[in-house]
């Protein structure tokens, strides 16, 4: 940098920078490897991606959101990417591939319009007047449903999991994922509310997906700590303690002087003592199902099923509090403290085999809202990725529930969308307008995608959507089993309409705030303190060190 002839340094030694048309264009072209990466993973037919991690575990997956949070990427703009899925998944749960490959194709044709002179902030603001418009496209056109009819949530949850690994099981999976998004959800003013946290997931390999269940209460990977004990208690009053039911070592070394026979007796009977204490004060809360997040005291498990408790020891913090959640007991830091009232209720407690383990079922609990799904299925692998594919099926039951308003898939909303677009485009002025085209062009990139990926011609494809659509088949789109143009509707493929909605936001989002950046300044990345891992946009100094080099476009 120099200021009146002399040389002023301003950033440390090593320092990369990189401005105007190389910076903006470096960072699209790393923003649209990603979305090239994920792009053959959309539709029915996708292809799964396997990664391997720097621990060597594997990952096969289809969901665009953990692919892209298990790949380590460097370059700061495809950060951003992986940010916008993530962005995407905490929103709705759904559509993480769609929207990185949106924003690919969305930089794409802004770099197309770049090359014929257009300024990038006269396609800022076409993509933002384009994405008001899309929305209120979107908005027209949606189908609105009762959000407490089970067909149309079972149809959005089915088409959510047409994409995964575990797609051959969509409808068994889909009728648990609405049973149980319908048990948690809440009136709140007129509309429904889902707390997704309510449901929670169990993964027990072994058996097959079909053994996955619903169950209404909570399952805790536990079991009954002593044999003698009862395995199952109707009518549980349910007692949870985080402290150990132990005689607790003293801090110091401390020395006990016992010279006789019976001094060692009364000593061992003060203990027994102690501990026998424990059990009463149990028992007088009328307590016959104890929790416990620490130890127990062989002798206390003893007592304890002397008196016909159940008991678990070890428990998890976070399962301790679900219990108290459902159950309505409240958490003792002290069995002295235990009282009747704080004490829940669940009808039933019971210890039952799955596959190798056994775990306790606590059902019928005072709160009816809390509820667990055990996935089963074949392997390790398969349960995770069924875990996966339930998580965007229940959120896309939440995002209907909550704003029960759908449409059809297959990418007959986008080809719609772009077709009223580019209407709207012909009635403005200016360059802006070429800008809204460009939108509604690169929106056609998911069905485009969709076609790709089952095989069909692309081209021919969009021209056959795009004539439907000028008819006025407004549901037309890519049957992407068949490798068809066809009606959607018929083939009952629907989603939420927030999906879309969010993906267009936030594809706008990101790519207009990278076409305004015109300035990359990078420390050396010896002198960089080391990130977090996959630390969004915060460490620029994780660039890769050929970036400079990368050609432009
Ligand atoms: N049977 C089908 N025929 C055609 N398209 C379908 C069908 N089922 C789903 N789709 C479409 O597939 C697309 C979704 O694909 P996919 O689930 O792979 O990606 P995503 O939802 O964007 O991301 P992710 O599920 O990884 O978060 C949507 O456009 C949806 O309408
Ligand atoms: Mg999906």
């Amino acid at each position: 940098m120099s200021a009146g002839g002399q040389q002023i340094i301003i950033l440390k030694e090593g320092t990369k920078r990189e401005q105007g048309r190389d910076a903006r264009r470096n960072n699209i072209m790393a923003a649209r490897v990603v979305a090239q990466v994920v792009k053959s993973s959309l539709g029915p037919l996708g292809m799964d991606k396997m990664l391997v991690d720097s621990f060597g575990d594997v990952t096969t997956t289809n969901d665009g959101a953990t692919m892209l949070k298990e790949m380590d990427v460097q370059h700061p703009a495809a950060k951003m990417m992986v940010e916008v899925s993530k962005t995407q998944d905490d929103e709705v749960g759904d559509g993480t591939t769609s929207v990185v490959v949106l924003t690919g194709e969305l930089l794409g044709k802004a770099v197309e319009l770049m090359d014929k002179k257009i300024h990038p902030t006269v396609i800022i603001d076409g993509y933002r007047d384009a994405q008001e418009q899309a929305l209120k496209i979107l908005d027209e056109i949606s189908i609105a449903v009762d959000p407490k009819d089970k067909e149309s949530l079972k149809k959005v949850a089915v088409t959510s999991m047409a994409s995964k690994l575990v797609s051959g099981y969509s409808d068994y999976l889909s009728d648990i994922a609405v049973d149980a998004v319908l048990q948690v959800a809440e009136e709140a003013d007129g509309s429904k509310e889902v707390d997704l946290d309510m449901i929670k997931i169990e993964k027990k390999p072994g058996g097959s997906l079909t053994n996955t269940a619903l169950i209404k209460g909570l399952i805790i990977d536990k079991e009954v700590v002593h044999a003698d004990m009862p395995k199952k208690v109707k009518d549980a009053k349910i007692g949870l303690l985080n402290a150990a039911l132990e005689i607790e070592k003293t801090e110091f070394d401390a020395k006990i002087q016992i010279e006789t026979p019976d001094e060692m007796q009364a000593y061992l009977d003060q203990e027994e003592n102690m501990l026998r204490e424990m059990v009463q004060k149990i028992k007088d809360a009328g307590v016959n199902v104890l929790f416990c997040q620490k130890g127990v005291d062989d002798m206390v498990q003893h007592f304890l099923a002397r008196e016909g408790i159940l008991a678990a020891r070890r428990l998890k913090k976070s399962d301790l509090e679900a219990l108290a959640k459902a159950t309505g007991a409240k958490v003792v830091t002290n069995v002295d403290d235990l009282t009747a009232e704080d004490a829940g209720y669940a009808e039933n407690v019971e210890e039952k085999k799955i596959g190798e383990d056994k775990l306790l079922f606590v059902e019928g609990c005072k709160n009816p809202k809390a509820v667990s799904i055990l996935v089963r299925g074949g392997t390790e692998r398969i349960v995770d990725e069924a875990e996966r594919s339930l998580h965007d099926a229940l959120f896309v039951i939440k995002d209907v529930v909550e704003d029960p308003k759908i449409v059809a898939g297959g990418g007959a909303p986008e080809i719609e969308v772009a077709w009223r677009l580019r209407r709207y485009a012909e009635s403005l002025e200016g360059r802006v307008r070429l800008a809204v085209a460009a939108f509604a062009e690169a929106i056609e990139v998911i069905p485009v995608t969709l076609a790709e990926n089952a095989g069909m011609d692309p081209i021919d494809a969009l021209s056959e959507l795009q004539a439907a659509h000028e008819k006025g088949e407004i549901w037309t789109g890519i049957n992407g089993l068949e490798g068809e143009v066809s009606d959607m509707v018929g083939i009952d493929v629907y989603e939420p309409t927030q999906v879309k909605v969010q993906a267009i936001k936030s594809a706008t989002e990101a790519s207009t705030l990278l076409l305004k950046i015109d300035d990359i300044i990078a420390a050396s990345k010896m002198s960089m303190p080391p990130g977090p891992p996959g630390g969004g946009m915060g460490g620029m100094g994780g660039m890769p060190p050929g970036m400079g080099g990368m050609p432009p476009m």
